[in-house]
């Protein structure tokens, strides 16, 4: 079976062709990062306008590169939350439009199932159960997945997602937006342990915390911001900042993943979502799987950052246990894995 996969719940807008759930025929993803760059962060109007703009010569970029006919698809897989409300609206429409002409299936897909079975793409021996780390712009969650919609968040965090830290942190320093890349990069020119920043302590608990390490900084870089500027007279360097940042959110992840693999004893671990780019994060994955033996599964940078070849992946396995909706289906903007089961439908906006 061959699913078509749109993806638009924030700023990347995406259409991917994948077979069987595992092997991608295209994934043309379109980066939105220079129309919201220079407001500092994801602009929702902005987004939604350029949704509109960009899906349908991605739509067609996907069915060339696939060499697939768009009346030969067996479904179609849309991202219909968690997300911006106007990004998303976007996706499900132009996606009800294609199934409503064509009278092929709607498989309504949400977001974070979209990032955790990204790994099936990543590793085609991957199968549940198995442990996994979504850590994105939006979200940063431990799940144990037992098999399809059968979800257990076994910790999240209580305040900033890892992403969002990055991207805080990458604003303070000045080095731009979206920061998780510009820290990741700035980072391999300082030393991770020049500035001992806080590492959250939440008890017997899996949940993350990153608010008070991002004040921390903050509060570092203010009282720092003079010498900063005077090269010469600065004791640290903003690579200094960036790699001591990017260590203490990196150990906060080491250290609940492990509590995590301890408790479930799983045999194997996906590390997934934007923030699973990160170099030192994925250094520090392998050193600590390869230290259990077990299997570790972290998709390549253009699965681990928003991408249609998810939604269509998830899609897959939907819509081969049936599991597709009518065309009122909407867009939410708050949906829990753990509200993600076997029924076909988001739950209903209220
Ligand atoms: O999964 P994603 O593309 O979108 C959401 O669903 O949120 O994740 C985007 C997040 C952003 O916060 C971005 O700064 C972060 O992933 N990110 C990274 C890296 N690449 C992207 N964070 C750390 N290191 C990276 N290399
Ligand atoms: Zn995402």
């Amino acid at each position: 079976m061959v699913v078509l996969g749109i993806e638009t719940s924030c700023d990347e807008t995406s259409v991917a062709l994948v077979r069987d759930g595992r092997t991608i025929l295209s994934n043309i993803v379109c980066s939105q990062a220079d129309w919201h760059k220079h407001f500092g962060g994801i602009v929702p109007e902005i987004a939604s306008r350029k949704h509109v703009e960009l899906l349908f010569p991605a739509l067609d970029l996907a069915l060339k590169e696939a060499s697939v006919e768009l009346n030969s698809i067996d479904g179609v897989a849309v991202t219909c939350g968690p997300g911006l409300i106007s990004s998303l609206a976007v996706g499900l429409a132009v996606a009800k439009a294609i199934c409503a002409a064509l009278n092929k299936p709607l498989i309504p897909v949400n977001h974070l199932e979209g990032h955790m079975l990204s790994a099936f793409l990543a590793d085609n021996e991957l199968d549940f159960p198995f442990l996994c780390l979504i850590v994105s712009g939006g979200h940063s969650e431990l799940v144990y997945a037992h098999d399809l919609g059968k979800y257990e968040v076994l910790g999240r965090t209580r305040d900033d997602a890892a992403g969002e830290a990055f991207d805080k942190v990458a604003r303070v320093l000045g080095l731009g937006f979206p920061g998780g890349p510009a820290i990741d990069k700035a980072a391999t020119n300082g030393s991770p342990s020049a500035i001992a920043f806080p590492r959250a302590d939440m008890g017997g608990s899996l949940d993350f915390s990153f608010a008070g390490l991002k004040t921390a900084v903050a509060r570092f870089v203010e009282g720092y911001r003079d010498i900063l500027a005077d090269k010469s007279a600065s004791q640290y360097t903003v690579p200094d900042i960036a790699a001591s940042f990017q260590e203490a959110v990196v150990d906060m992840l080491i250290q609940q993943t492990e509590r995590a693999i301890q408790m479930t004893k799983a045999n194997a671990l996906a590390v997934v979502g934007g923030v699973a780019a990160n170099r030192r994060l994925r250094q520090r994955m392998n050193e600590l799987t390869s230290g259990y033996g077990i299997k570790l599964v972290i998709p390549p940078i253009i699965l681990c950052t928003d991408n249609a070849a998810m939604t269509a992946c998830a899609g897959y396995y939907r819509l081969e246990r049936g599991l597709t909706a009518n065309l009122d289906v909407d867009a939410i903007a708050v949906w829990d894995l753990e509200d993600v089961t076997v029924s076909h439908l988001p739950p209903k906006v209220t």
